[in-house]
């Protein structure tokens, strides 16, 4: 009866010959069509789905890009003004990648603050979310490779301030960005390399990255929005979770709704506001880089705002920056260490007790607050110093960026305390929809 049944799921034809030679039909079974996904999955679960389409596209729209722009630093700007003006759509492959960036981080961050919600990160789920941050640490690098490509003002100085942040690491610090520049100053040596690590390394390593993700995540299997395991309960005969649906076609379906939606915002931005009001590309990087005019307002691109307040905020100790530059590095590090900082009994949010909803809440309102106040010019900063004198002669900003950055911390430092404390609901057996 067994050998029957065998010889009948057997596929012919062209698929039965790839079959007998790759598991293709076994996959497509596996990872989609007997893929049992939570069937009470929100909006939420559209943005793992995004981000892979994004990645996708930003490969895509990136080799084109690479077929005409010259990583040379007499040629770079030029050629991207080449790219905008003389190549057919080239200026509809340039703002599809320079928007891409940006919805990029948009997606990531909404993908994170899911995975914050609902305890995605809790056991079985930590390696899961250890690949989800190692991927988030290196696509802030591959943006901050591409930044310097266009050669533009903010490309040349922005690169200029983030690679001498290495240099305020005691010891090694001055060697270590003259190492990374390939020179003394940001030069054509610091294009190539950032090219080579734009195009090539870093997108080979987020693959490989993307891949161990989705690896992980179908050995554990989706946590959904009541943070059940829906493995727990099974149908007897079957053996297939009673609150699962197979991912194709419900959930390739619905992530196409995702999608439409994502895709008019993507182009409503790419044809009618491609800068965004020079958030997503900024004015002075219409200027061609000048490494004998520094531009009076140095500020990264959105997405790295909030912890370039985090930097700002920190004040130096005997003259060195280095502890604004280690507290930089700590806001993003200290995500690894999330699965181990909840000690809640539960994971969804929709159980969890007032504490943690009020430390979220403050999180999410500092993260805001920090990443508006990054984008304020400097001098900004400083004009409003000593009108109150209770700020201890600081200016507002900086003081409200320290009690911000405060909060940031805490959420994370606080969590074994607070997760621990607060008072849970009880969690059904079954997923609620
Ligand atoms: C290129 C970047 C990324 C891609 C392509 C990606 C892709 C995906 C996909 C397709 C899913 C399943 C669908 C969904 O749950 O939305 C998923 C789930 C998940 N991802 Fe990502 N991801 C990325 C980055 C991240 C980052 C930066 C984090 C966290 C730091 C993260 C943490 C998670 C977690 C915890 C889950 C499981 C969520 C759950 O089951 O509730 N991912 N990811």
């Amino acid at each position: 009866m067994k050998k029957d049944s065998k010889k009948q799921n057997k596929s012919v034809g062209l698929v039965g010959w790839v079959d007998e030679r790759f598991p293709l039909s076994s996959f497509i079974k596996n990872h989609l069509t007997e893929y049992y996904a939570p069937k009470n999955f929100n909006f939420w679960y559209f943005f793992g789905a995004l981000a892979l389409f994004t990645f996708v596209m930003q490969i895509l729209t990136g080799i084109f890009l690479t077929m005409y722009y010259k990583p040379d630093a007499a040629q770079a700007f030029a050629s991207v003004e080449f790219i905008m003006r003389d190549v057919s759509f080239g200026w509809l492959i340039r703002y599809m990648h320079s928007t891409g960036a940006s919805l990029f981080f948009v997606v990531i961050y909404l993908h994170m603050f899911r995975g914050l919600m609902y305890g995605s990160y809790k056991k079985p789920r930590e390696l899961l979310w250890l690949f989800g941050v190692a991927i988030f640490l290196l696509l802030m690098a591959e943006s901050f490779f591409g930044y310097l490509l266009p050669w533009g003002q903010m490309s040349y100085w922005g690169a200029q301030v983030i690679v001498n942040l290495f240099a305020t690491i005691p010891f090694i610090g001055p060697d270590l960005a003259e190492w990374v520049r390939g020179d003394y100053l940001v030069s054509d040596a610091t294009l190539n390399r950032f090219f080579a690590f734009h195009v090539i390394a870093l997108p080979l390593a987020l693959a490989g990255l993307i891949m161990c993700h989705l690896v992980a995540l179908h050995e554990v299997g989706s946590n959904n929005p009541d943070g059940i395991e829906i493995k727990d309960t099974k149908d007897k005969k079957t053996g297939i979770p009673l609150d699962g649906i197979p991912f194709h076609p419900y959930y390739t379906v619905k992530d196409l709704t995702g999608l439409t939606v994502f895709l008019i915002v993507f182009a409503s931005i790419i044809f009618f506001a491609p800068e965004m009001g020079g958030y997503f590309l900024e004015a002075n990087n219409f200027v061609p880089a000048d490494p004998l005019v520094t531009p009076s307002h140095i500020a990264p691109t959105w997405y790295f705002t909030p912890f370039y307040s985090i930097l700002r905020a920190v004040p130096p100790i005997l003259g060195s920056q280095f502890p604004g530059v280690a507290a930089m590095g700590l806001s993003v590090l200290i995500f690894f260490f999330v699965p181990w900082l909840d000690k809640s009994k539960v994971r969804s949010i929709r159980y969890k007790g007032i504490l943690y909803k009020k430390w979220l809440t403050a999180f999410v309102i500092s993260f805001i607050v920090l990443g508006y106040l990054g984008t304020v010019p400097s001098n900004i900063w400083g004009q409003f110093s000593s009108i109150i004198p209770l700020l201890g002669g600081v200016d507002i900003a900086t003081f409200v960026a320290r009690i911000f950055t405060l909060i940031y911390f805490a959420f994370f430092i606080m969590m074994p305390i607070y997760s621990k404390k607060d008072v849970t609901k009880k969690v059904p057996k079954r997923v609620t929809m």
